[in-house]
């Protein structure tokens, strides 16, 4: 009989789980450096579950067999991103998931997300448009910039028109939400759902908002298809090959949801770390501008923006310090080993692209801002040591659609604009759901004069 993980220490029976809730990238840290590759953390209450234990997995290998080859002894049990994308992509397991997969995947290969360039360029014009009226000097939040700009990019995607102020009201709703969940995130207790307090109640505001708000839309596409070459119409007209089934209003609304959430919050976060990296890096930056001005002169194209790859490396580095996916989650559903230890049903594996991105193991330098390690070749590196996108079957379906519309829409900021975040702020990583800037970014622009 193998044994269980060592434990990291703490308290009896809930271990190191509080302080985790106190300073979560703190305390991973400080577990891994110190106990080694799997370590138990704590015991705390799943709901449905009971009293599990919970446990960090931080080798490239072992999330590998987490994630892709192992993936059979797990499942998600993303409970409470439930709460708000119901049956969707991200959050539904097993053979559904299996179908929704196979029925979206066509609309995220990499010529349909190509196919969508001219609205994130026509999106990223409109940004510059908005920073070119702002006054000369004025300070403001860049990620609630970056926030709206993939806000509008996934809605025009998913709907080819930005339906007046859904962008707005979904923005809204999905924070409030969020904001809830992410309160709920390292909570010891959370109180049930029916629970008539202020908290459960705005959160079942918002999701009944945010239904109040799709299913409409899916309901007037349903009743006249039109001629729409969008998400929405590539899910709707989606048929499963091997049962001839189609989705449910119930179900695109799920993925519509899933979608607007996966798919804008984390690209936001992204280049508003991308940002404040480049604005504490000023040689990376000259880099990032000179490629920028050689390449970009006129309108940007899908031809001229893969030719940026230095570009395209400040995304991968931003994504490498800064995940926002900075934690995954996975479920044992059966007793198994990993690593060489004993795993009980119900018990939590945490695997954290935050921490494998910076292993000293497979990173030199790990703590350093350095895109040029992307374009060094040669540099054998575990793939598991990199997952922004996560791995295995599970991976982003979005990754294609991300790259791009980060890349493209960092060059065109770039081309015009210096961003210099306020130095008086104290720039933390707030790890929730997603990671993102405690605070926000405060910056100002400068117009720059181009090379
Ligand atoms: C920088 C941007 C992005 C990051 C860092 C990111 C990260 C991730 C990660 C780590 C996962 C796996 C989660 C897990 O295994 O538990 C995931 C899944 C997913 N992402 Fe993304 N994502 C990004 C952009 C997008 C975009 C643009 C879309 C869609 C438009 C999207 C849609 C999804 C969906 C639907 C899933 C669930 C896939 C499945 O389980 O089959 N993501 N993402």
């Amino acid at each position: 009989m193998t044994a269980p993980p060592p434990c990291a220490g703490g308290l009896p029976f809930i271990g190191v789980l509080p302080s985790i809730a106190k300073t979560p990238l703190a305390t991973f840290s400080a577990v891994a450096e110190t106990h080694g590759p799997l370590v138990a953390l704590g015991r705390t209450f799943l709901p449905g579950k009971g009293i599990e234990m919970m446990h960090l997995a931080n080798e490239p290998e072992l999330a590998e067999f987490l994630l892709k080859t192992g993936r059979q002894h797990y499942d998600k049990s993303y409970v409470l991103l439930q709460k708000v994308l119901g049956n969707g992509l991200l959050t539904s397991e097993g053979e559904f998931w299996k179908r929704q997969r196979r029925l979206a995947q066509p609309a995220f290969r990499r010529k349909r997300v190509e196919g969508m360039f001219g609205l994130m360029r026509d999106e990223g014009d409109a940004l510059l448009a908005r920073w070119a009226a702002r006054a000369p000097g004025e300070r403001f939040d860049l990620a609630v910039d970056m926030t709206a700009v993939t806000l509008e990019i996934a809605v025009r995607t998913m709907f080819s028109t930005t339906l007046g102020e859904v962008a707005e009201r979904v923005g809204h709703l999905l924070a409030t939400a969020l904001t809830e969940i992410d309160r709920r995130v390292w909570e010891t207790i959370t109180l049930p759902d029916w629970v008539p307090t202020r908290r459960n109640r705005d959160l079942r505001d918002a999701i009944a908002g945010l239904h109040a708000l799709v299913e409409p839309i899916i309901a007037a596409r349903r009743q006249d298809p039109g001629d729409h070459d969008d998400l929405l119409s590539m899910l709707m007209d989606a048929v499963d090959e091997e049962t001839g089934e189609s989705m449910s209003d119930a179900q695109l609304r799920d993925e519509v949801l899933t979608i607007f959430l996966a798919g804008h919050e984390t690209t936001a976060a992204t280049l508003t770390w991308a940002w404040w990296l480049l604005d504490t890096h000023p040689a990376a930056l000259a880099r990032l501008q000179a490629e920028v001005d050689a390449v970009l002169v006129g309108p940007p194209t899908l031809e001229t923006v893969q030719q940026l790859p230095f570009t395209r490396a400040v995304v991968q580095e931003s994504l490498r310090l800064y995940p926002p996916a900075w934690i995954l989650a996975r479920t044992a559903v059966e007793d198994h080993d990993l690593g060489g230890r004993r795993i009980h049903t119900d018990e939590v594996v945490f695997t954290l692209p935050y921490l494998l991105h910076r292993h000293p193991g497979w990173w030199d330098e790990p703590e350093a801002f350095r895109p040029e390690r992307f374009l060094e070749a040669g540099v054998p590196r575990h793939p598991f040591a990199y997952i922004p996108f996560g791995g295995g079957p599970r991976v982003c379906i979005g990754s294609h659609m991300a790259m791009l519309e980060g890349t493209l829409l960092l060059a065109m900021m770039a081309r015009e604009w210096a961003v210099h975040v306020d130095p008086a702020h104290e720039v933390v990583p707030m790890p929730t759901i997603t990671m993102r800037p405690r605070d926000g970014m405060p910056v100002t622009l400068e117009r720059r004069v181009r090379s």
